[in-house]
């Protein structure tokens, strides 16, 4: 038997000394000491001997295997490593050939607009609220004091998921439910920017639009307080030289109520197109929150008063940009949002 084995070791090495690539490595070493390969057998023919030879037999049997496997190691890693260096030979790197570009992305206006305005009302004090956009009828207009016979609801038509379900068609909601976490602490002062929905399609309304909302409860807050924050806020966003008015209006939700216009961004207040020759141009809706409001998300309006407004980003960034078209914004072409 050691003859044999000695036999299979010669066999082996002299096989391996003329193996020319890693398949015929890899034969070899499923042959001789796969779990069907020669040595394999051998080893299994071990039962067969007396208790004196077994050990020592068995000695010369692992010595085999731990020489041949050394050696289909070694040549292994010899031809890897020309292989290797074989390659890097037939490579050649230009390093003076021009590089490939990377594609940057880049934010999409109504974000970069978005967070201008979350911006500066966060150096005003107030911090950011969210809400759901599938939200009840009881937040979306009950508690905003439009009861299910109100005539001011036929201006928000809506999607709806059930008769008291449905996708906001205002951020204002957000204002009750931020008031009924914290009622009757104050103050409150948040912004809410987010996605509404309204049955709207044409070239300055989209079925699915952005607002940002605010809103601002405490002790003695007034109308002052509302003109002078958003007088900030069109400054900042428009640049120092901007103007605001306020026209009085109607909201169910505030008392009073008014709207607020800059001075043209295009003309400076002269009249041009862009502004229909007024020298102004409407940006949001505002008003101090109704008492009844107040009253039914938790504060006590005898104690507190607040101021709330409500602007549409779409319609912020068409002014900033000059967009005469707002479907621009949605179409995702590469070729308008590039120049952002
Ligand atoms: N929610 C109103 C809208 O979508 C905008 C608005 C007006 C919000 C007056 C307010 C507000 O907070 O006080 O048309």
């Amino acid at each position: 038997m050691e003859r044999k084995l000695m036999q299979i070791q010669d066999r082996a090495l002299e096989e391996l000394a003329g193996a020319g690539s890693l398949e015929d490595l890899n034969e070899i070493r499923v042959r001789y000491l796969g779990k069907k390969g020669d040595l394999t057998g051998v080893l299994r023919g071990m039962g067969a001997l007396s208790a004196e030879e077994r050990p020592r037999i068995g000695q010369v049997a692992n010595q085999v295997k731990e020489r041949i496997e050394d050696r289909l190691n070694e040549i292994t890693a010899n031809l890897k490593d020309h292989l290797t260096r074989q390659r890097l030979a037939a490579e050649t790197l230009d390093i003076t050939l021009p590089g490939t570009a990377f594609n940057f992305g880049r934010l999409h206006p109504l974000t970069v607009i978005t967070r201008q305005i979350e911006d500066i009302f966060l150096g005003l004090g107030f911090s950011i609220a969210e809400g759901p956009e599938v939200e009840l009828d009881y937040y979306n207009f009950e508690a905003l004091n439009l009861p299910k016979d109100h005539p001011a609801r036929d201006m928000q038509d809506t999607f709806f998921i059930t008769p008291e379900v449905l996708l906001r068609t205002h951020t204002s909601p957000v204002q009750v439910r931020t008031m009924e976490r914290t009622a009757p602490a104050v103050p409150v002062k948040v912004i809410v920017p987010g996605k509404v929905y309204r049955r709207d399609d044409d070239a300055t309304h989209s079925p699915m639009f952005h607002q940002v909302e605010g809103l601002a409860v405490d002790r003695r807050i007034t109308m002052a307080d509302l003109r002078g924050m958003l007088q900030v806020f069109a400054e900042q966003m428009f640049g120092p030289e901007t103007r605001t008015r306020f026209r009085a209006s109607y909201f169910p939700f505030t008392e009073p109520s008014a709207e607020v216009d800059i001075s043209c961004t295009m003309c400076g207040g002269k009249g041009c197109r862009t502004c229909s020759h007024t020298g102004w141009l409407e940006i949001l809706g505002c008003g101090m929150v109704h008492p009844r409001v107040l009253e039914m998300s938790g504060y006590n309006s005898q104690e507190v008063t607040g101021f709330a407004f409500g602007m549409g980003v779409e319609r912020i960034t068409m002014l900033k940009y000059g967009l005469d078209d707002l479907r621009l914004l949605f179409d995702n072409d590469l070729r308008f949002l590039e120049q952002f």
